[in-house]
């Protein structure tokens, strides 16, 4: 029986929306070394060139839609709900399109683009299509304290109580799209599998960490995701 169904999605979902992942074959992220614009080190160093970056993620995000891998995730969550079960959804992307999909269980553990903070008084509210050190803070007032509302190298991601208590209650964990580098996330299918889930990888490839999942799909995730959560909710249905 699938009752606790837990999901983390990482880049890879949204490549088919047109989103670059983050680790490209350059091992860039658009031109930039990763630590240079996702670490408070890079931001401290240049927040001018950091804010741009940023800005341009943000704007991109009105140019881009979610994918059939998004829907299928909202299809999965109402079926799990509606079934009595119990469904999380951690992203580590910082776009939108959980959301504007319809995803309601949503964990984004890394932060949002359209989401910004001020370092200064702990204000966080909607970012302004435009941020730069110029910005003052809506709450305190001060100017260059307001910074994107995302989650650098270096810094504790979001809501990790939640997911270690749904982690600890999971009986499925799937992995979507994401290359397994980064810590914690990358540690999630361990902390399942101890709780006694049935793992699974979707990913265009052998993620780093493969070898620790029960099983693997390999393709683009708007292909291969619908194509699960259709088995998934054919396995939900036959529980009835
Ligand atoms: N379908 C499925 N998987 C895909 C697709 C696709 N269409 N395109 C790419 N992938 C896979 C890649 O093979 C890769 O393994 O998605 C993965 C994306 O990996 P990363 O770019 O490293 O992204 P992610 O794992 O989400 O990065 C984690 O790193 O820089 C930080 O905070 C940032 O949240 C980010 C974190």
């Amino acid at each position: 029986m699938v009752a606790n169904i837990f999901i983390l999605t990482g880049a890879g979902i949204s490549a088919a929306s047109g989103v670059p992942t983050f680790r490209g074959a350059d091992g860039l992220w658009e031109g930039h070394h990763i630590e240079d614009v996702a670490s408070p080190e890079g931001f401290a160093r240049d927040p001018v060139l950091v804010h741009e970056f940023y800005n341009q993620r943000r704007a991109a995000l009105s140019r881009v839609n979610p994918n059939r891998a998004h829907a299928a995730l909202v299809t999965l969550e109402r079926a799990v709900i509606a079934h009595g079960g119990d469904f999380t959804l951690v992203t580590q992307n910082v776009d939108d399109l959980h959301q504007r999909a319809g995803s309601e269980r949503l964990f984004p553990m890394h932060g949002q683009l359209t989401r910004a903070r001020c370092t200064a008084c702990g204000w966080a509210g909607d970012a302004p299509p435009l941020l730069s050190s110029a910005h003052s803070c809506p709450a305190c007032a001060r100017k260059g304290d307001v910074r994107p509302d995302i989650i650098w190298f270096g810094e504790m991601p979001y809501f990790m109580e939640e997911i270690e208590e749904r982690l600890a209650n999971a009986d499925l964990f799937a992995a979507i799209g994401t290359s397994g580098h980064v810590y914690p996330a990358a540690g999630f299918v361990r902390e399942a599998r101890r709780a006694g889930a049935v793992t699974i990888e979707l990913n265009l490839e052998p993620s780093a960490i493969r070898g620790q999942f029960d099983h693997a799909i390999e393709g683009n995730a708007d292909e291969t995701v619908p194509i699960w959560v259709d088995g998934v909710l054919g396995q939900l249905h036959g529980d009835r």
